[in-house]
């Protein structure tokens, strides 16, 4: 396995939209193993394939406490939605920032394995807000979008402050 490189915004090709993934051979499975390294070494809970400058439609996430449940999921697509929730969020793409987004609280969501094996999931909480957001990263979304103008100000003069600091 190899560690990727993370893009940080404002890079523009964190606006790029990931398409259809239709083979799935051993490169897309080193792809997976690769997102979840990078993923577990960063430290972070998921991670988009845009993220790492591939346009393809994939996510891997682990959000269980022990660090030991990744999941893959390929070709994601959001069947049902209910209810909403704010939810506390981060991005590895954004490092030391953080801001209260609104999300669906409940979310139906049918996907493909890193072998092609279609599967259902429905889900709330934690998990569901962090499909929403990786789901968002293909589609060339960040969670800043969600923010109105002037929270979103404050937060990207909160990251160029962190910038400074950590170079
Ligand atoms: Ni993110």
């Amino acid at each position: 396995m190899a560690k990727l490189d993370i893009l940080e915004f404002p890079d523009p090709r964190l606006r790029l939209k990931a398409q259809p993934v239709e083979t799935f051979d051993a490169d897309l499975q080193k792809l997976a193993d690769d997102m979840l390294e990078t993923m577990y070494e960063a430290p972070g809970i998921g991670l988009a394939a845009t993220q790492v400058n591939v346009q393809k439609r994939l996510l891997v996430l682990d959000v269980s406490e022990t660090h030991d449940a990744p999941m893959v999921f390929v070709n994601p697509e959001l069947l049902e939605t209910r209810g909403t929730e704010v939810c506390q969020e981060g991005c590895l793409s954004f490092p030391g920032v953080y801001a209260d987004v609104q999300r669906k609280d409940w979310i139906r969501v049918r996907a493909q394995d890193a072998a092609g094996k279609s599967f259902e999931l429905e889900t709330d909480g934690l998990l569901a807000v962090c499909i929403q957001h990786e789901i968002d990263h293909l589609d060339g979304k960040v969670f800043v979008d969600h923010l109105s103008p002037l929270k979103r100000a404050l937060l990207l003069r909160k990251l160029e402050k962190q910038r400074r600091h950590a170079g």
